[in-house]
């Protein structure tokens, strides 16, 4: 029974102590060329493994982050069950890149560094916050962190999500209407929802013509999600005022890419959340622990959902 590590060798170390002091009893590998393939039980990974099929008697398959859009659900046997990382580094992470977005649109620093480069000094008019309306789409682990963090500003919040929620002190939406309401009340949007069928080309030109003149963008998603062309026009027509993207399709943009120049975008290279290999350990091995006693996994994804 070995759990095989095909991830970066610097967080595979400390997997490797994490594994030795609480796991003993796993033999633990990074090496997938010497590993005998029938004796991997436990695979983690960020990238789809090409040759899934040698490991015979594989019972999970991790992802190293929190997105699993990478795997093609149909090359992974039925019985193996796929789960997500989703542990305190990457929700602290994601906590700080969005706070920081929404503080920098609120406070509109892309307005302020395009003014800083033409050598302006002027003031831009400055909302205050409880004037200011934030609406999440995705209500799952980190769009609800998130939401958390951002309470103590005074924001009005809002979220969107597949199922009905109650949160307390968010305006909870659901379903398509429910995404009509959210939308027209978002001075900025912030898409945390996973990629999926549904949700590919989900930003896109109607979208965008949904959300109040002047609203802003944060999208922390994934690249695919994001028609980057309706982005630009709705900025270059100034119905929205200016978005902070991490997520891109490709990653990394080509050259000469608008996103890299467009003083309305603020570019970051999918960096909003990493996952912290101390922390992502404790939550595998629990996970291992859980799946041994016959508990489901923190993180398992139900593929008929696609998340
Ligand atoms: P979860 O699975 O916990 O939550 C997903 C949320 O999205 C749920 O609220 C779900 O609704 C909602 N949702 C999914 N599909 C739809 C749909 N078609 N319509 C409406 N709502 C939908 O995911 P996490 O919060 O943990 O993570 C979200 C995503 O963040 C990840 O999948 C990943 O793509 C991205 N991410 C990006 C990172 C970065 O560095 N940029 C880092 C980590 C993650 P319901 O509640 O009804 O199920
Ligand atoms: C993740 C990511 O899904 O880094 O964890 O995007």
């Amino acid at each position: 029974m070995t759990f095989l590590f095909s991830s970066d060798a610097q967080r595979g170390a400390i997997f490797a102590d994490a594994f030795a002091k609480e796991l003993p009893d796993i033999p633990f590998t990074m090496d997938a060329a010497t590993v005998d393939p029938d004796a991997v039980r436990y695979l983690i990974t960020w990238t789809a493994p090409e040759d899934l099929a040698r490991y015979s008697k594989l019972e999970i398959l991790f992802s190293i982050g929190a997105g699993v859009d990478q795997f093609r659900f149909d090359a992974v046997p039925a019985n193996v069950k796929i789960v997500r990382t989703v542990e305190e580094g990457i929700v602290r992470m994601m906590q700080e890149y969005v706070t920081l977005a929404v503080l920098a649109l609120h406070r509109n620093l892309p307005g302020y560094l395009a003014q800083q480069r033409a050598g302006e000094w002027r003031d831009i008019p400055q909302l205050q916050a409880g004037s200011r309306r934030l609406g999440v789409l995705g209500l799952g682990q980190l769009g609800q962190a998130v939401l958390d963090r951002l309470k103590p500003f005074g924001f009005p919040l809002a979220g969107w999500s597949r199922s009905p929620r109650q949160i307390e002190g968010v305006t909870c939406h659901h379903g398509e209407l429910g995404l009509e309401e959210m939308l027209a009340a978002s001075d900025i949007l912030i898409c945390l929802l996973p990629l999926t069928e549904d949700t590919r080309g989900f930003l896109d030109a109607d979208l965008f013509a949904k959300l109040p003149k002047g609203a802003a963008l944060v999208h922390t998603g994934r690249g695919p999600q994001l028609c980057q062309e309706a982005l630009v026009a709705a900025l270059d027509s100034g119905h929205l005022s200016a978005a902070m993207i991490d997520v891109t399709d490709p990653e990394p943009l080509p050259a000469g890419h608008p996103f890299w120049s467009h003083q309305k975008v603020i570019l970051t290279p999918h960096v909003a959340s990493v996952t912290q290999p101390v922390t992502a350990a404790r939550t595998v091995i629990e996970n291992i622990r859980r799946h041994r006693a016959g508990l489901d996994p923190i993180g398992l994804v139900d593929r008929s959902r696609g998340y």
